[in-house]
Protein backbone atom coordinates (compact mmCIF):
# COMPACT_ATOMS: atom_id res chain seq x y z
CA UNK A 1 0.00 0.00 0.00
CA UNK A 2 1.38 3.61 -0.60
CA UNK A 3 0.13 4.60 2.54
CA UNK A 4 2.48 1.92 4.02
CA UNK A 5 5.88 2.96 1.79
CA UNK A 6 5.28 6.61 3.15
CA UNK A 7 6.39 5.37 6.81
CA UNK A 8 8.77 3.19 5.03
CA UNK A 9 10.39 4.87 2.06
CA UNK A 10 11.34 2.23 0.00
CA UNK A 11 11.24 3.68 -3.16
CA UNK A 12 12.02 7.49 -1.41
CA UNK A 13 15.70 9.04 -1.89
CA UNK A 14 14.77 11.50 0.91
CA UNK A 15 13.53 9.57 3.47
CA UNK A 16 16.13 6.49 3.38
CA UNK A 17 18.98 8.73 3.93
CA UNK A 18 17.40 10.14 6.96
CA UNK A 19 16.90 7.01 9.52
CA UNK A 20 14.94 9.73 12.04
CA UNK A 21 12.47 7.14 13.61
CA UNK A 22 8.42 7.93 13.53
CA UNK A 23 8.99 9.13 17.63
CA UNK A 24 11.25 11.93 16.62
CA UNK A 25 8.73 13.11 14.63
CA UNK A 26 5.78 12.97 16.58
CA UNK A 27 4.68 15.67 19.16
CA UNK A 28 6.68 14.73 22.73
CA UNK A 29 4.29 17.28 24.43
CA UNK A 30 0.98 18.25 25.01
CA UNK A 31 1.70 21.82 25.13
CA UNK A 32 0.46 23.61 22.18
CA UNK A 33 1.89 25.06 19.10
CA UNK A 34 0.88 28.86 18.65
CA UNK A 35 -1.29 28.63 15.38
CA UNK A 36 0.60 29.69 12.07
CA UNK A 37 0.17 33.08 10.91
CA UNK A 38 -1.13 32.94 7.20
CA UNK A 39 2.04 33.38 5.13
CA UNK A 40 4.14 32.84 7.77
CA UNK A 41 7.29 30.21 7.19
CA UNK A 42 5.94 26.21 7.30
CA UNK A 43 6.84 25.54 10.95
CA UNK A 44 7.59 21.60 10.81
CA UNK A 45 10.61 21.07 12.87
CA UNK A 46 10.71 17.49 15.08
CA UNK A 47 8.56 18.85 18.10
CA UNK A 48 5.98 20.15 16.24
CA UNK A 49 2.55 18.26 15.66
CA UNK A 50 1.69 18.24 12.38
CA UNK A 51 0.83 21.76 10.86
CA UNK A 52 -2.06 21.22 8.99
CA UNK A 53 -3.85 20.51 12.69
CA UNK A 54 -3.21 24.09 13.34
CA UNK A 55 -5.34 25.34 10.12
CA UNK A 56 -8.52 23.10 11.23
CA UNK A 57 -10.12 26.10 13.12
CA UNK A 58 -8.39 29.17 11.29
CA UNK A 59 -10.92 31.04 9.90
CA UNK A 60 -10.83 32.52 6.22
CA UNK A 61 -9.33 35.73 6.19
CA UNK A 62 -11.52 38.61 6.10
CA UNK A 63 -11.80 40.34 2.91
CA UNK A 64 -12.78 44.03 2.12
CA UNK A 65 -15.53 45.55 -0.13
CA UNK A 66 -12.84 47.39 -2.56
CA UNK A 67 -11.10 43.47 -3.10
CA UNK A 68 -11.93 42.64 -6.74
CA UNK A 69 -13.80 39.24 -6.93
CA UNK A 70 -11.75 36.48 -8.39
CA UNK A 71 -12.46 35.79 -12.00
CA UNK A 72 -10.96 32.95 -14.13
CA UNK A 73 -7.78 33.38 -15.76
CA UNK A 74 -8.60 31.26 -19.40
CA UNK A 75 -11.49 31.01 -21.27
CA UNK A 76 -13.60 27.74 -21.74
CA UNK A 77 -11.77 27.44 -24.88
CA UNK A 78 -7.87 27.67 -22.63
CA UNK A 79 -7.31 31.72 -24.23
CA UNK A 80 -5.97 33.50 -21.51
CA UNK A 81 -7.93 36.40 -20.35
CA UNK A 82 -5.91 38.47 -18.51
CA UNK A 83 -6.04 42.20 -18.15
CA UNK A 84 -2.84 42.31 -15.92
CA UNK A 85 0.12 42.15 -18.74
CA UNK A 86 0.85 38.55 -17.25
CA UNK A 87 -0.34 36.60 -20.25
CA UNK A 88 3.06 34.15 -19.94
CA UNK A 89 2.72 33.27 -16.45
CA UNK A 90 -1.10 32.66 -17.07
CA UNK A 91 0.13 30.57 -20.06
CA UNK A 92 2.50 28.78 -17.93
CA UNK A 93 0.26 27.91 -14.99
CA UNK A 94 -1.79 25.78 -18.04
CA UNK A 95 0.48 24.53 -19.16
CA UNK A 96 1.37 23.03 -16.10
CA UNK A 97 -2.39 21.88 -15.24
CA UNK A 98 -2.31 20.20 -18.30
CA UNK A 99 1.13 18.46 -17.87
CA UNK A 100 0.57 18.00 -14.22
CA UNK A 101 -3.03 17.89 -13.15
CA UNK A 102 -3.97 15.39 -11.51
CA UNK A 103 -7.57 14.52 -11.34
CA UNK A 104 -7.54 12.76 -14.82
CA UNK A 105 -6.05 9.60 -16.28
CA UNK A 106 -3.58 10.36 -18.69
CA UNK A 107 -4.96 9.38 -22.43
CA UNK A 108 -2.17 10.34 -24.23
CA UNK A 109 1.28 9.26 -24.41
CA UNK A 110 3.12 12.50 -24.19
CA UNK A 111 2.16 12.99 -20.58
CA UNK A 112 2.54 9.28 -19.89
CA UNK A 113 5.50 8.69 -18.12
CA UNK A 114 7.78 5.50 -17.65
CA UNK A 115 5.72 2.16 -17.13
CA UNK A 116 7.88 0.49 -20.14
CA UNK A 117 7.80 -2.54 -18.90
CA UNK A 118 4.24 -2.91 -17.70
CA UNK A 119 3.25 -1.48 -21.13
CA UNK A 120 5.43 -4.26 -22.74
CA UNK A 121 4.17 -7.12 -20.23
CA UNK A 122 0.76 -5.73 -21.48
CA UNK A 123 1.43 -5.98 -25.56
CA UNK A 124 3.47 -9.02 -25.32
CA UNK A 125 0.68 -11.10 -23.30
CA UNK A 126 -2.12 -9.76 -25.84
CA UNK A 127 0.10 -10.36 -28.80
CA UNK A 128 2.31 -13.42 -28.32
CA UNK A 129 0.80 -15.39 -25.50
CA UNK A 130 -3.11 -14.20 -26.72
CA UNK A 131 -4.39 -14.32 -23.25
CA UNK A 132 -6.89 -11.95 -21.21
CA UNK A 133 -5.36 -9.56 -18.95
CA UNK A 134 -6.30 -9.00 -15.55
CA UNK A 135 -4.47 -5.51 -14.45
CA UNK A 136 -4.55 -4.97 -10.64
CA UNK A 137 -3.15 -2.27 -8.46
CA UNK A 138 -3.82 0.36 -5.53
CA UNK A 139 -6.46 2.83 -6.20
CA UNK A 140 -4.56 5.52 -8.56
CA UNK A 141 -1.61 3.68 -8.93
CA UNK A 142 -1.97 4.34 -13.10
CA UNK A 143 -4.21 1.18 -13.98
CA UNK A 144 -6.80 3.66 -16.21
CA UNK A 145 -3.66 5.50 -17.98
CA UNK A 146 -2.08 2.67 -18.96
CA UNK A 147 -4.59 0.96 -20.30
CA UNK A 148 -5.64 4.04 -22.22
CA UNK A 149 -1.91 3.94 -23.43
CA UNK A 150 -1.99 0.92 -24.71
CA UNK A 151 -5.17 1.23 -26.29
CA UNK A 152 -3.82 3.73 -28.40
CA UNK A 153 -0.61 2.00 -29.30
CA UNK A 154 -2.83 -1.32 -30.28
CA UNK A 155 -5.38 0.89 -32.35
CA UNK A 156 -1.81 1.84 -34.23
CA UNK A 157 -1.19 -1.79 -34.69
CA UNK A 158 -5.18 -1.63 -36.29
CA UNK A 159 -6.71 -3.66 -33.35
CA UNK A 160 -10.08 -2.94 -33.07
CA UNK A 161 -9.83 -1.17 -28.92
CA UNK A 162 -13.52 -0.97 -27.20
CA UNK A 163 -13.14 0.45 -24.25
CA UNK A 164 -15.89 0.52 -21.27
CA UNK A 165 -15.99 1.62 -17.45
CA UNK A 166 -17.70 -0.97 -15.22
CA UNK A 167 -20.19 0.60 -12.97
CA UNK A 168 -22.11 -1.05 -9.56
CA UNK A 169 -24.73 -1.70 -11.49
CA UNK A 170 -22.78 -3.41 -14.49
CA UNK A 171 -24.92 -5.74 -16.25
CA UNK A 172 -23.71 -8.51 -18.18
CA UNK A 173 -26.09 -8.27 -21.19
CA UNK A 174 -26.22 -4.57 -21.56
CA UNK A 175 -22.53 -4.23 -21.37
CA UNK A 176 -21.25 -6.62 -23.99
CA UNK A 177 -24.48 -5.68 -26.28
CA UNK A 178 -22.77 -2.32 -27.03
CA UNK A 179 -19.56 -3.43 -27.32
CA UNK A 180 -21.24 -5.60 -29.82
CA UNK A 181 -22.58 -2.90 -31.27
CA UNK A 182 -19.30 -1.41 -31.78
CA UNK A 183 -18.53 -4.39 -33.99
CA UNK A 184 -18.69 -3.89 -37.44
CA UNK A 185 -20.39 -6.57 -39.20
CA UNK A 186 -18.17 -7.15 -42.03
CA UNK A 187 -15.93 -8.27 -39.75
CA UNK A 188 -18.00 -11.11 -39.12
CA UNK A 189 -16.86 -14.61 -41.27
CA UNK A 190 -19.80 -14.87 -42.63
CA UNK A 191 -20.17 -11.83 -44.11
CA UNK A 192 -18.83 -10.94 -47.70
CA UNK A 193 -17.04 -7.27 -47.85
CA UNK A 194 -19.60 -6.40 -50.69
CA UNK A 195 -22.60 -8.20 -49.61
CA UNK A 196 -25.85 -6.26 -48.53
CA UNK A 197 -25.10 -7.10 -44.96
CA UNK A 198 -21.77 -5.45 -44.88
CA UNK A 199 -23.35 -2.64 -47.12
CA UNK A 200 -25.91 -1.82 -44.34
CA UNK A 201 -23.60 -1.22 -42.06
CA UNK A 202 -24.45 -3.32 -38.93
CA UNK A 203 -22.86 -3.65 -36.11
CA UNK A 204 -22.45 -7.85 -34.39
CA UNK A 205 -25.03 -6.51 -32.08
CA UNK A 206 -27.76 -7.49 -34.28
CA UNK A 207 -26.42 -11.39 -33.98
CA UNK A 208 -27.34 -11.25 -30.62
CA UNK A 209 -30.56 -12.30 -28.63
CA UNK A 210 -32.46 -10.23 -26.27
CA UNK A 211 -31.47 -11.98 -22.92
CA UNK A 212 -27.98 -14.03 -23.98
CA UNK A 213 -25.24 -15.46 -21.98
CA UNK A 214 -21.50 -15.56 -22.21
CA UNK A 215 -21.88 -18.85 -24.54
CA UNK A 216 -23.83 -17.51 -27.08
CA UNK A 217 -21.54 -14.05 -26.91
CA UNK A 218 -18.63 -16.05 -27.21
CA UNK A 219 -20.27 -18.19 -30.32
CA UNK A 220 -20.58 -14.72 -31.89
CA UNK A 221 -17.36 -13.32 -31.06
CA UNK A 222 -15.53 -16.68 -32.18
CA UNK A 223 -16.49 -15.43 -35.59
CA UNK A 224 -14.53 -12.26 -35.96
CA UNK A 225 -11.79 -11.93 -38.52
CA UNK A 226 -9.99 -9.82 -40.17
CA UNK A 227 -8.80 -8.14 -37.01
CA UNK A 228 -8.63 -8.87 -33.54
CA UNK A 229 -10.54 -7.22 -30.88
CA UNK A 230 -9.32 -6.23 -27.20
CA UNK A 231 -12.62 -5.27 -24.84
CA UNK A 232 -10.86 -2.66 -22.07
CA UNK A 233 -13.21 -3.38 -19.21
CA UNK A 234 -11.61 -0.29 -16.31
CA UNK A 235 -12.97 -0.58 -13.13
CA UNK A 236 -13.95 -3.80 -12.34
CA UNK A 237 -13.56 -4.34 -8.82
CA UNK A 238 -16.54 -1.75 -8.53
CA UNK A 239 -19.42 -5.05 -10.01
CA UNK A 240 -20.84 -5.58 -7.15
CA UNK A 241 -23.27 -8.53 -9.01
CA UNK A 242 -21.02 -11.61 -8.36
CA UNK A 243 -23.19 -13.20 -11.66
CA UNK A 244 -21.05 -10.71 -13.50
CA UNK A 245 -18.18 -11.68 -12.59
CA UNK A 246 -19.00 -15.03 -12.90
CA UNK A 247 -20.74 -14.49 -16.20
CA UNK A 248 -17.26 -12.81 -17.79
CA UNK A 249 -14.97 -15.69 -16.46
CA UNK A 250 -17.35 -18.01 -18.29
CA UNK A 251 -16.77 -15.58 -21.51
CA UNK A 252 -12.84 -15.77 -21.15
CA UNK A 253 -12.93 -19.59 -20.72
CA UNK A 254 -15.03 -19.82 -24.08
CA UNK A 255 -13.43 -17.45 -25.86
CA UNK A 256 -10.16 -19.10 -24.71
CA UNK A 257 -11.89 -22.69 -25.92
CA UNK A 258 -12.57 -21.47 -29.16
CA UNK A 259 -9.35 -19.34 -29.87
CA UNK A 260 -11.65 -16.15 -30.50
CA UNK A 261 -9.73 -13.19 -32.21
CA UNK A 262 -11.59 -11.47 -29.13
CA UNK A 263 -9.51 -10.92 -25.61
CA UNK A 264 -10.36 -9.42 -22.48
CA UNK A 265 -8.68 -6.86 -20.29
CA UNK A 266 -9.70 -6.26 -16.81
CA UNK A 267 -8.61 -3.76 -14.87
CA UNK A 268 -9.24 -3.10 -11.14
CA UNK A 269 -8.50 -2.11 -7.13
CA UNK A 270 -7.13 -5.31 -5.64
CA UNK A 271 -4.14 -6.48 -3.71
CA UNK A 272 -3.96 -9.65 -5.96
CA UNK A 273 -5.69 -11.31 -8.87
CA UNK A 274 -8.02 -13.93 -6.79
CA UNK A 275 -8.88 -10.59 -5.02
CA UNK A 276 -10.22 -9.16 -8.12
CA UNK A 277 -11.40 -12.33 -10.37
CA UNK A 278 -12.76 -14.54 -7.55
CA UNK A 279 -10.96 -18.04 -7.50
CA UNK A 280 -11.58 -19.24 -10.97
CA UNK A 281 -9.87 -22.23 -12.00
CA UNK A 282 -11.02 -22.90 -14.79
CA UNK A 283 -9.48 -19.50 -16.55
CA UNK A 284 -6.53 -19.56 -14.83
CA UNK A 285 -4.02 -20.80 -17.87
CA UNK A 286 -5.81 -18.88 -20.14
CA UNK A 287 -5.03 -14.94 -18.26
CA UNK A 288 -1.85 -13.22 -16.88
CA UNK A 289 -2.04 -11.05 -14.26
CA UNK A 290 -0.39 -7.88 -14.40
CA UNK A 291 0.34 -5.71 -10.91
CA UNK A 292 0.81 -2.47 -11.11
CA UNK A 293 4.13 -1.72 -9.52
CA UNK A 294 5.25 2.15 -7.15
CA UNK A 295 6.58 4.23 -9.63
CA UNK A 296 10.76 3.87 -9.20
CA UNK A 297 12.54 7.24 -8.45
CA UNK A 298 13.24 7.51 -12.60
CA UNK A 299 9.79 7.48 -13.38
CA UNK A 300 9.01 10.35 -10.45
CA UNK A 301 11.65 12.20 -12.19
CA UNK A 302 10.29 12.00 -15.62
CA UNK A 303 7.20 12.32 -14.65
CA UNK A 304 7.97 15.94 -12.89
CA UNK A 305 10.03 16.40 -16.11
CA UNK A 306 6.70 16.35 -18.30
CA UNK A 307 5.91 19.09 -16.11
CA UNK A 308 8.84 20.98 -16.06
CA UNK A 309 9.00 21.07 -19.94
CA UNK A 310 5.00 22.19 -20.17
CA UNK A 311 5.76 24.83 -17.87
CA UNK A 312 9.64 25.96 -18.54
CA UNK A 313 9.80 25.30 -14.72
CA UNK A 314 13.02 23.08 -13.32
CA UNK A 315 12.17 21.92 -9.66
CA UNK A 316 15.35 21.36 -7.64
CA UNK A 317 16.97 18.11 -6.59
CA UNK A 318 15.34 18.63 -2.90
CA UNK A 319 11.92 19.34 -4.10
CA UNK A 320 12.17 16.07 -6.15
CA UNK A 321 13.67 14.36 -3.08
CA UNK A 322 10.11 15.45 -0.88
CA UNK A 323 7.92 15.10 -4.06
CA UNK A 324 9.76 10.98 -4.60
CA UNK A 325 8.90 10.39 -0.77
CA UNK A 326 6.00 11.91 -0.06
CA UNK A 327 4.29 10.18 -3.17
CA UNK A 328 5.98 6.99 -2.63
CA UNK A 329 5.25 5.60 -5.98
CA UNK A 330 2.00 7.20 -6.79
CA UNK A 331 1.80 8.70 -9.84
CA UNK A 332 -1.49 10.52 -8.70
CA UNK A 333 0.69 12.42 -5.69
CA UNK A 334 3.66 13.30 -7.41
CA UNK A 335 1.09 15.20 -10.02
CA UNK A 336 -0.52 16.27 -7.35
CA UNK A 337 2.65 17.44 -5.23
CA UNK A 338 4.31 18.51 -8.35
CA UNK A 339 1.37 20.61 -9.66
CA UNK A 340 1.13 22.33 -6.24
CA UNK A 341 4.57 23.14 -5.67
CA UNK A 342 5.23 24.52 -9.64
CA UNK A 343 2.10 26.41 -8.91
CA UNK A 344 3.79 28.18 -6.35
CA UNK A 345 6.85 29.16 -7.91
CA UNK A 346 5.10 30.81 -11.00
CA UNK A 347 2.78 32.90 -8.90
CA UNK A 348 5.89 33.97 -6.93
CA UNK A 349 7.45 34.60 -10.23
CA UNK A 350 9.97 31.96 -10.25
CA UNK A 351 11.15 29.41 -12.23
CA UNK A 352 13.04 27.52 -10.10
CA UNK A 353 10.67 24.87 -7.72
CA UNK A 354 12.41 25.14 -4.84
CA UNK A 355 12.41 23.05 -1.63
CA UNK A 356 9.92 25.82 0.03
CA UNK A 357 7.73 25.42 -2.97
CA UNK A 358 7.48 21.31 -2.10
CA UNK A 359 7.07 21.41 1.78
CA UNK A 360 4.01 24.14 1.02
CA UNK A 361 2.60 21.96 -1.46
CA UNK A 362 2.76 18.81 1.00
CA UNK A 363 1.08 20.82 4.02
CA UNK A 364 -1.57 22.01 1.61
CA UNK A 365 -2.23 18.56 0.32
CA UNK A 366 -2.55 17.59 4.03
CA UNK A 367 -4.87 20.75 4.51
CA UNK A 368 -7.26 19.65 1.93
CA UNK A 369 -7.68 16.22 2.88
CA UNK A 370 -8.27 17.33 6.40
CA UNK A 371 -10.86 20.04 4.99
CA UNK A 372 -12.39 16.99 2.99
CA UNK A 373 -13.00 15.29 6.38
CA UNK A 374 -16.18 15.82 7.77
CA UNK A 375 -16.15 18.61 11.16
CA UNK A 376 -16.95 15.49 13.66
CA UNK A 377 -13.83 13.53 12.27
CA UNK A 378 -11.59 16.81 11.93
CA UNK A 379 -12.39 17.63 15.53
CA UNK A 380 -11.43 14.31 16.57
CA UNK A 381 -8.49 14.59 15.29
CA UNK A 382 -7.61 17.87 16.66
CA UNK A 383 -8.73 17.10 19.98
CA UNK A 384 -5.57 16.94 22.62
CA UNK A 385 -5.91 13.15 23.14
CA UNK A 386 -5.31 12.36 19.76
CA UNK A 387 -2.50 14.36 19.35
CA UNK A 388 -1.00 13.05 22.68
CA UNK A 389 -1.42 9.24 21.16
CA UNK A 390 -0.36 10.25 17.52
CA UNK A 391 2.20 7.86 17.41
CA UNK A 392 -0.55 5.06 18.49
CA UNK A 393 -2.57 6.14 15.63
CA UNK A 394 0.31 6.62 13.04
CA UNK A 395 1.24 2.68 14.33
CA UNK A 396 -2.41 1.95 13.89
CA UNK A 397 -2.93 3.21 10.24
CA UNK A 398 -0.15 1.21 9.38
CA UNK A 399 -1.33 -1.75 11.26
CA UNK A 400 -4.51 -0.99 9.16
CA UNK A 401 -3.38 -0.76 5.66
CA UNK A 402 -4.36 -4.12 4.37
CA UNK A 403 -7.46 -4.57 1.99
CA UNK A 404 -9.96 -4.32 4.28
CA UNK A 405 -8.87 -1.86 6.85
CA UNK A 406 -8.85 -3.90 10.02
CA UNK A 407 -6.15 -4.49 12.22
CA UNK A 408 -5.75 -6.43 15.80
CA UNK A 409 -3.60 -4.90 19.30
CA UNK A 410 -1.14 -7.40 18.05
CA UNK A 411 -0.64 -5.48 14.48
CA UNK A 412 0.06 -2.24 16.34
CA UNK A 413 2.40 -3.96 18.56
CA UNK A 414 4.52 -4.92 15.78
CA UNK A 415 4.57 -1.54 14.30
CA UNK A 416 5.56 0.00 17.23
CA UNK A 417 8.38 -2.27 17.64
CA UNK A 418 7.51 -3.64 20.50
CA UNK A 419 8.00 -0.61 22.78
CA UNK A 420 4.58 -0.60 23.92
CA UNK A 421 2.89 -3.12 26.22
CA UNK A 422 -0.40 -4.95 24.40
CA UNK A 423 -2.81 -3.98 27.61
CA UNK A 424 -1.60 -0.65 27.05
CA UNK A 425 -2.18 -0.86 23.26
CA UNK A 426 -5.28 -1.72 24.08
CA UNK A 427 -6.37 0.41 26.45
CA UNK A 428 -5.05 3.55 24.54
CA UNK A 429 -6.77 2.30 21.59
CA UNK A 430 -10.15 1.94 23.19
CA UNK A 431 -10.39 5.84 24.03
CA UNK A 432 -10.63 6.45 20.45
CA UNK A 433 -13.95 3.75 19.69
CA UNK A 434 -16.78 5.68 21.62
CA UNK A 435 -19.44 6.32 18.50
CA UNK A 436 -18.14 8.61 16.20
CA UNK A 437 -14.95 8.52 17.40
CA UNK A 438 -12.14 7.42 15.12
CA UNK A 439 -12.17 3.94 15.58
CA UNK A 440 -14.73 1.09 14.88
CA UNK A 441 -14.10 -1.98 17.07
CA UNK A 442 -15.64 -5.04 16.52
CA UNK A 443 -15.08 -7.83 19.11
CA UNK A 444 -15.32 -11.41 17.53
CA UNK A 445 -15.60 -13.43 20.28
CA UNK A 446 -12.69 -11.38 22.13
CA UNK A 447 -10.66 -11.24 19.08
CA UNK A 448 -10.69 -7.35 19.04
CA UNK A 449 -10.96 -5.70 15.72
CA UNK A 450 -10.30 -2.20 14.99
CA UNK A 451 -10.59 -0.39 11.86
CA UNK A 452 -10.74 3.61 11.33
CA UNK A 453 -14.34 5.10 10.57
CA UNK A 454 -13.14 7.28 7.77
CA UNK A 455 -10.34 5.41 5.25
CA UNK A 456 -9.03 9.35 4.61
CA UNK A 457 -8.34 9.34 8.51
CA UNK A 458 -5.19 6.84 8.31
CA UNK A 459 -4.19 8.45 4.76
CA UNK A 460 -3.69 11.95 6.06
CA UNK A 461 -1.77 10.06 9.65
CA UNK A 462 0.50 8.51 7.35
CA UNK A 463 1.36 11.73 4.99
CA UNK A 464 1.56 13.89 7.96
CA UNK A 465 4.13 11.23 9.97
CA UNK A 466 6.09 10.94 6.98
CA UNK A 467 6.37 14.85 6.06
CA UNK A 468 7.10 15.01 9.78
CA UNK A 469 10.36 12.30 9.23
CA UNK A 470 11.57 14.25 6.01
CA UNK A 471 11.90 17.74 7.75
CA UNK A 472 13.36 16.06 11.22
N1 LIG B 1 2.42 6.69 -16.18
C1 LIG B 1 1.86 7.84 -15.79
N2 LIG B 1 2.41 9.02 -16.15
C2 LIG B 1 1.86 10.18 -15.74
N3 LIG B 1 0.79 10.29 -14.95
C3 LIG B 1 0.20 9.15 -14.55
C4 LIG B 1 0.71 7.88 -14.96
N4 LIG B 1 -0.08 6.92 -14.42
C5 LIG B 1 -1.03 7.57 -13.73
N5 LIG B 1 -0.86 8.90 -13.80
C6 LIG B 1 -1.70 9.92 -13.14
O1 LIG B 1 -2.04 9.42 -11.86
C7 LIG B 1 -3.40 9.64 -11.57
C8 LIG B 1 -4.11 8.31 -11.35
O2 LIG B 1 -4.05 7.56 -12.55
P1 LIG B 1 -5.18 6.58 -13.03
O3 LIG B 1 -6.52 7.22 -12.98
O4 LIG B 1 -4.72 6.01 -14.31
O5 LIG B 1 -5.06 5.49 -11.87
P2 LIG B 1 -6.01 4.26 -11.55
O6 LIG B 1 -5.14 3.18 -11.02
O7 LIG B 1 -6.84 3.94 -12.72
O8 LIG B 1 -6.91 4.87 -10.39
P3 LIG B 1 -8.27 4.27 -9.80
O9 LIG B 1 -7.83 3.14 -8.94
O10 LIG B 1 -8.83 5.40 -9.00
O11 LIG B 1 -9.12 3.85 -10.96
C9 LIG B 1 -3.95 10.46 -12.72
O12 LIG B 1 -3.86 11.82 -12.39
C10 LIG B 1 -3.01 10.15 -13.86
O13 LIG B 1 -2.94 11.26 -14.71
MG1 LIG C 1 -8.91 3.86 -12.95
Amino acid sequence: MIWKRWTRAETAETATAEPATDAAALPTTGAPTPPRQPGAALNLDVAARPAFLDTLWREPAEMTRSQPLPRFSASASDDVETDDGDTLAARRRLALRDALGASQPVIGRESFAGRHDALSQLIQAIEQQRVHVVIYGERGIGKTSLVHVFAETAREARYLVLYGSCGTEAEFSAMFRSFAARIPRLYHRAVLPNSPEAEIGDNFDVMLSENFGPRELADVFSEVTGTRVIIILDEYDRVLDPAFRRDVAELIKNLSDRAARVQLVLTGVAQNLDELIGYAPSIRRNIVGLPMRPLSVAEVRELVGIGETAADLRYAEDTIGIITAMAGGSPYLVRLLAHHAGLTALEAGRSLVDEGDGRAAVEKVLTDWNASLPRRVQASLGREEAREHWQLLVASARAGSSADGFFGVEDVFTELGGSQPQATIERDLRRFTSAHDLLELHDLGGDLRFRFRYPGVSALLLMSAAMARITA
